[in-house]
């Protein structure tokens, strides 16, 4: 039901980004959607964007990405900050050439062996590019699902997400879950006057959506 609601929603308001395709629409090139993610790792979608189509310009594949000298790869990342990702990066495509024949793991388990790939990462691409129904969390997805079910526990959060997430579509509805968290579900002021899931939220119900998520005491 909620995830009726939000692809619903996600159909009419999904964010154009360039490493998506349109709600609905074929599944994306796995590569890409591994470059997005783990730019997007630490990163916001407004500074991330450009880096992506400058990477993917020079770098169209994995084999590309994975036979480039590591210094051109860290001067292309300067500015994203983060550098241990951009050595993962070269890790990872190295390892999906030489391991894997240069196409990335189907799921999210075996993704999660790759270099720079944990949790997040996995379920996202496993979700966005391959289909599966994996669990994909980060720091949006946690505030929404704990105001819709009123969860004080990072490990409540989890278990519920898992327990929400489609068999259908599970690609679309991860993505969806970031956009609500991005553009309505916001840490301040959220717009529940204008929120698909509003009918269905306890923290709504309550009148205190901003007393989620439970911040952990120091
Ligand atoms: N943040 C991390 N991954 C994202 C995605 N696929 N779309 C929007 N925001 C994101």
């Amino acid at each position: 039901m909620i995830a009726d609601k939000l692809l619903h929603w996600y159909d009419r308001h999904a964010r154009v980004l360039p490493w998506r395709s349109p709600p609905g629409g074929a599944a994306p090139d796995p590569y890409a959607v591994w470059l997005s993610e783990v730019m997007l790792q630490q990163t916001t979608v407004a500074a991330v964007k450009p880096y992506y189509e400058r990477f993917l310009a020079r770098w169209p594949t994995v084999e590309a990405l994975a036979a480039t000298e590591d210094a051109e790869l860290m001067a292309a990342w300067a500015g994203l900050g983060y550098y241990s990702r951009a050595r993962n990066l070269l890790a990872c495509a190295r390892a999906v050439v030489t391991e894997h024949g240069g196409r990335f793991p189907a799921s999210a388990a075996a993704l999660k062996r790759l270099p720079g790939i944990g949790d997040y990462t996995a379920g996202a691409i496993a979700a966005i590019a391959f289909g599966e129904s994996a669990a994909v969390v980060d720091g949006n997805v946690e505030r929404v699902v704990a105001r819709l079910f009123a969860l004080e526990s990072k490990a409540a959060v989890r278990e519920q997400a898992a327990a929400i997430t489609p068999a259908a579509r599970p690609g679309d509805y991860a993505q969806a879950m970031m956009d609500l968290g991005a553009t309505i579900c916001t840490p301040k002021r959220p717009a529940c006057g204008i929120c698909p899931l509003r009918e269905d939220c306890r923290a709504f119900a309550r009148g205190t959506p901003e007393a989620f998520p439970v911040r952990a005491p120091r």
